[in-house]
């Protein structure tokens, strides 16, 4: 079947076979939740090949845990996460939430496509240094020298740039409106910085 924002998320149940075995969405088989439902739109193991879907192989568990939290809380605003992720965080309980982030965050890094060579190494220069007289902080002091993410700072590298660069811009226009810390980061680039970031993150 093909998934998409209109397809209510009651129909994906239904196809992975949830409903006749309702305690199913509240398990601790997390393997089996991402193949039957998130792998639709994510990709085996989390390795999502669309730029629309984030991969969410070697992501941190903290950090999908609390994302989930977020989408189920409407916390996280942003109109894909509504559309995509609120409807499917609702069904899955503490356990199942547990279960898929471990598994995730269990499954091999992947690097995406590499870009233009010069707005790479500009992304890297601002990713390791940051732009000290445009107030723009070093990414890697949160989110770690590789961009691998640790505990609630997430991982960045191998991520789709389009998503990256998608974020930026919702963490900076307010509907991504939970991560204070991270909008307070975004307004401080612009839009050459943060598409530069994400290509060389892409390619990480
Ligand atoms: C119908 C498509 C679809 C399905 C199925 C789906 N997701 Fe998502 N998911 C998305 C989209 C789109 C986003 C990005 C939302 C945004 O832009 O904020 C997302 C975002 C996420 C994020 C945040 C990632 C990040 O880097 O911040 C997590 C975690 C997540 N999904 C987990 C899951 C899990 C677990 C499942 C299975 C139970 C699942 N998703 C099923 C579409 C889907
Ligand atoms: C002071 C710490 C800090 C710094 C510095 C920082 N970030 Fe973040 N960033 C965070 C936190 C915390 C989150 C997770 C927010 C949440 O929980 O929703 C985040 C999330 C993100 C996300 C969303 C990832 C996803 O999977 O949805 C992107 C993209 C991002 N940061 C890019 C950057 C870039 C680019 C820089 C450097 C210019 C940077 N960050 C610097 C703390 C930081």
């Amino acid at each position: 079947m093909i998934l998409g924002p209109g397809t209510p998320v009651i129909a994906l149940f239904v196809a992975a076979g949830l409903i006749a075995t309702p305690a199913l969405a509240q398990s601790e088989d997390g393997a089996r939740i991402a193949m039957q439902i998130c792998s639709g739109c994510h990709g085996v193991g989390g390795r999502s090949e669309s730029p629309m879907f984030p991969k969410l192989n070697a992501q941190t568990p903290e950090y999908i845990e609390a994302q989930l939290k977020g989408f189920r809380e409407h916390a996280r605003g942003e109109n894909t996460a509504r559309d995509y992720m609120w409807g499917m965080a609702a069904l899955l309980d503490e356990a199942a939430v547990k279960s898929l982030a471990a598994y995730f965050s269990r499954q091999p890094a992947t690097r995406g496509a590499s870009g233009d060579a010069a707005l790479t190494a500009k992304g890297q220069e601002i990713f390791e240094h940051g732009v000290p007289d445009k107030g723009v902080p070093a990414c890697a002091t949160c989110h770690g020298a590789q961009g691998q993410g640790a505990g609630t700072f997430p991982r960045l590298a191998g991520q789709h740039k389009e998503y990256l660069f998608h974020q930026i811009e919702v963490f900076k226009n307010g509907t991504r409106g939970n991560a204070p810390v991270m909008s307070a980061v975004a307004h401080t680039l612009n839009d050459e910085q943060a598409k530069a970031v994400a290509v060389y993150l892409q390619s990480r």
